[in-house]
């Protein structure tokens, strides 16, 4: 019955809670409506997306009473651009909704017996928060309806962020509010520059164009890292643009470029030039380095990273004598904060480049008690390398959104950690996994962070002690 019920309008519903995703729910004839862009305490008209039986999804049509929990966006780009998309709803209660995220998953969907869940971490910064941002170049500016409407002739060239659920649609940005130091400047100046230049911006149906993607790291130390991606091999366009960028921005102490003409913008498997200054920039965090490679991960918020590391190493209490495994390592960065409260730290990774990094990253320390190894977590996990390496006293994981896969959470039900401190940027994942694990652990300590103000993701961190 919900299937017919698709692109047909609810009026009048109520707004009742936040649910997973970002979306609120509200109750349309005993069945639950799933809403995206509204808040709590929100009245509206909804047209419906999708009917199942069990439940429909919608978008607003109309207000008709605006929850007393809003406030105004701070960014002209809200709503349209497919980020922070919390912007009208006030930290502190974003705050509360991570927290309640956290608390559905592992109560309401996984069943996991918890105890309390800690108040969520928040932010110091809730702008100007990220290290990074990657910007698209396109042919296709996204309009607005009274542009259409308007007539007017508008260029079409765009340097900003993707429309959601449209490929070839860009934003035009003109300020970010999530990246400071030099990211505004650098993307402006280099649109106004390749627009005065007849620098062609890329067209992603037809896969032509020169202009194809800008990438901006920074660090807490000032430092700065810009990859542009070309979608053509124009050497006398892409030596005008990386001239141009170094002219002008002096202070970039990490400047590349890569030509990308396959389908998609990644470039893991391609190779970067280094243009101008070093092929890495350096974060910091209690005096250790981190450096970071242009196709490394490192935690996009930098300052809370901090924070987070700090709850995982709390939560593994390490007495100096324990060998700990440290799961999705990355480029080492949890490894090598705990290593000095530890006898050896393992770190496994896929990415190859990043256990480079984490290699490099120990020795710049001055680290000695870690070893690296890359390698799938499934396959790398197995008992000859738990034969040639001591079992863990502690594991710590942080496994992308995905969660971890069902032969690595076998193997952690037979290695017998007395603890396992979980890190996750999904709590739907981490929960499910958590309720696997349950058959030999128990939920000690759960602590929310929020990474990502203005937005309805939320870090989680669990800590898992072994049922005696
Ligand atoms: C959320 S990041 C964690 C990084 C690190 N702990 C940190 O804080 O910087 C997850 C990492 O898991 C790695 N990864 C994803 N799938 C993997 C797999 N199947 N086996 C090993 N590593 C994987 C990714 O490359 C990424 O570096």
């Amino acid at each position: 019955m919900s299937r017919k019920m698709k692109n047909k309008v609810i009026t009048n519903l109520l707004i009742e809670r936040i649910a997973s995703e970002g979306k609120c729910l509200g109750h349309h004839e005993e069945k639950v409506v799933f809403v995206t862009g509204v808040a709590p305490g929100d009245v509206v008209d909804v047209r419906i997306t999708k009917g199942k039986s069990s439940f429909m999804e919608g978008e607003p049509v109309k207000f008709h009473e605006y929850s007393t929990e809003r406030i105004e966006p701070f960014c002209p780009h809200f709503g349209t651009c497919g980020g922070c998309k919390w912007q009208h709803i006030n930290y502190d209660l974003q705050k509360t909704y991570k927290r309640q995220q956290v608390l559905d998953q592992f109560q309401r969907i996984a069943k996991v017996e918890i105890p309390e869940v800690w108040p969520t971490l928040g932010s110091e910064k809730t702008k100007y928060y990220r290290n990074k941002l990657d910007f698209t170049f396109s042919n296709k500016k996204w309009l607005t309806i009274e542009q259409i409407q308007s007539g007017e002739d508008f260029d079409r060239n765009a340097l900003g962020f993707h429309i959601p659920k449209m490929f070839d649609k860009i934003v035009d940005v003109d300020h970010c509010y999530l990246q400071g130091n030099i990211s505004n400047d650098v993307r402006n100046e280099l649109r106004t520059f390749a627009l005065a230049n007849n620098l062609s911006f890329y067209d992603i149906r037809n896969q032509v164009g020169l202009l194809r993607n800008l990438i901006i790291r920074t660090t807490s130390t000032d430092q700065s890292m810009v990859i542009v991606q070309f979608g053509e091999n124009d050497p006398e366009g892409i030596q005008k643009v990386m001239e141009f960028l170094n002219q002008k921005f002096p202070e970039i102490t990490s400047l590349l470029y890569v030509i990308n003409t396959k389908g998609n913008e990644t470039f893991h498997d391609l190779d970067l030039v280094t243009f101008a200054g070093n092929d890495f920039i350096e974060e910091e965090m209690e005096g250790l380095k981190f450096r970071i490679g242009p196709k490394s991960f490192y935690q996009t918020n930098s300052e809370q990273a901090y924070e987070l590391y700090k709850v995982a190493r709390d939560f593994a209490d390490l007495q100096g004598d324990e060998v700990v495994y440290d799961l999705y390592t990355g480029t080492g960065t949890i490894a090598n904060f705990v290593a000095k409260k530890a006898k050896q730290v393992i770190g496994i990774e896929y990415v190859p480049a990043a256990i480079e990094d984490a290699k490099i990253n120990s020795q710049i320390n001055g680290i000695d008690n870690t070893l690296f190894y890359a390698g799938d977590m499934k396959d790398m996990l197995n008992d000859e390398f738990i034969a040639n390496h001591a079992a863990p006293d502690l594991i710590i994981t942080d496994p992308p959104r995905a969660g971890m896969d069902e032969k690595v959470l076998q193997m952690l039900l037979r290695l017998n950690a007395p603890k396992i401190v979980y890190v996750s940027c999904n709590p739907a994942t981490q929960a499910r996994d958590v309720a696997l694990l349950g058959e030999k652990y128990k939920v000690e300590k759960i602590q929310p962070v929020d990474m990502f103000p203005q937005t309805y993701h939320v870090e989680n961190v669990v800590l898992l002690t072994l049922k005696s």
